[in-house]
């Protein structure tokens, strides 16, 4: 195992009716932006509770609505100027990853003294200060409730990069799981294949000796595999929906990362796809994520037979054979299996991606000079054999 310093400062408030606690995270007589995206909030009452909740607390609200899923460069930048005309004190972030990602980034640009804050994204230019900022989560999935990290699009130039710093951290996060209720069966699909993706990038690497890690990531793909049918129908129950919302927190708060070597090429490929061609976050990975299991079995191999047995139960080929390949071969079949269980598809050609896109996105890689997952071992010609793995 590798040394590591732990440190999440997030003050997670879960349960039922606490975003009522709201008055009590924000200090009184503040002025507060509060951050949503396109309307879900106003239409399941998640809004009406938060304006209930602020008024308790004599603050000067401005809202800023309007963010897209895949937040654009363009629309953070307008509330950044908000914020700094109205020096917004706080900011109160509404909504899914989308919504807490383009929050973390208004936090950080409006503070930021460089010339252009898109460095940020491209340089990984660091700030020096952020605006304080706390989040409702209305879609687990990404843990950005519970992380530093943020992703932004950039749609003029089909860019899409991620950002994090020590300050992008939020005050406090309350999880309410009755917020999933409203959720749609395609934000569920893209929840469950992300948190799941997500514990796969911090376990499926090789053996690093870290016990705790491992059955720690087990257990959370064990129990998204059991939470997968019911959580996809219409009447979710309470505590279906509650286990549900706290594996996507566990699944990328530092917690299962301790001590291990990560990969995120699966991540990194997928955020490509929606850079050119527009695909929803989770729908990416659902599509990557056997290829990169297909392409890197050999330096894989160790955990892809550990996973296959601890999480799928499956120890032999589907011949019934013990030799690993067919192993393999059985439990990338399973993964796929399990995508489309819930109501991913699992292949380029299901939204029409041909070898053109293939091309520009190795292109891209080539000459960034990216070699990503476990210690570089994903090179551009790797990417280009896993998304043609994928067609
Ligand atoms: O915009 P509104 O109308 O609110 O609708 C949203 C949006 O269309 C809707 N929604 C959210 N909560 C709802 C709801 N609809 C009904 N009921 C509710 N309770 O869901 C749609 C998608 O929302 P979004 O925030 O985009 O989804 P998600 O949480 O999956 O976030 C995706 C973004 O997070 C990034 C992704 O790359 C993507 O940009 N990620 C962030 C990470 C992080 N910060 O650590 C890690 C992840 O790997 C990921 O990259
Ligand atoms: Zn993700």
């Amino acid at each position: 195992m590798n040394n590591f310093i732990f440190n999440n400062p997030v003050k997670l408030i879960f349960g039922k009716g606490q975003i009522s606690r709201l008055s009590e995270e924000i200090p009184d007589g503040i002025k507060i932006m509060i951050t949503y995206g396109g309307g879900s909030i106003k239409r399941n009452g998640v809004y009406d509770k938060v304006i209930t909740a602020l008024k308790k607390c004599n603050s000067d609200i401005i809202e800023f609505g309007g963010i897209e899923a895949n937040p654009d460069y363009t629309t953070l930048m307008k509330a950044v100027k908000i914020c700094k005309d109205e020096n917004v004190d706080m900011i109160l972030a509404v909504g899914g990853g989308s919504i807490i990602d383009g929050t973390k980034f208004i936090a950080l640009a409006s503070k930021y003294k460089g010339d252009d804050p898109w460095d940020i994204l491209i340089k990984q230019a660091q700030v020096d200060d952020a605006i304080p900022f706390g989040t409702v989560l209305t879609l687990p999935a990404t843990s950005s409730e519970m992380n530093n990290g943020g992703v932004v699009s950039r749609r003029e130039t089909k860019d899409k990069y991620s950002f994090g710093s020590p300050l992008t951290y939020a005050k406090f996060s309350i999880l309410d799981p009755e917020v999933i209720y409203s959720l749609p069966k395609r934000q569920i699909a893209n929840g469950i294949v992300d948190i799941f993706a997500h514990t796969l990038e911090q376990y499926l690497t090789f053996d690093n000796k870290a016990m705790v890690m491992d059955r720690w990531a087990e257990g959370l793909l064990l129990t998204l595999i059991e939470l997968a049918p019911k959580i996809t129908k219409e009447d979710r129950s309470y505590d279906d929906c509650a286990n549900y919302m706290l594996t996507g927190t566990m699944g990328l708060n530092g917690f299962i990362s301790m001590g291990v070597v990560q990969d995120w090429a699966t991540h990194m490929i997928g955020h490509e796809l929606t850079a050119q061609k527009g695909l929803d976050h989770g729908q990416t990975l659902a599509i990557v994520y056997p290829g990169t299991m297909t392409v890197m079995r050999k330096e894989k191999k160790e955990k892809l037979l550990r996973y296959a047995d601890k999480v799928w139960n499956i120890t032999k080929g589907k011949d019934g054979s013990k030799d690993s390949d067919a192993i393999i071969d059985a439990v990338i079949e399973k993964t796929d299996e399990f995508f489309r269980s819930v109501g991913q598809k699992t292949r380029l050609s299901e939204y029409g991606i041909g070898q053109d896109t293939i091309d520009t996105i190795v292109s891209k890689f080539k000459s960034a000079n990216w070699n990503i997952g476990e210690n570089g071992i994903v090179t551009p010609s790797k990417v280009r054999e896993i998304l043609e793995s994928r067609l």
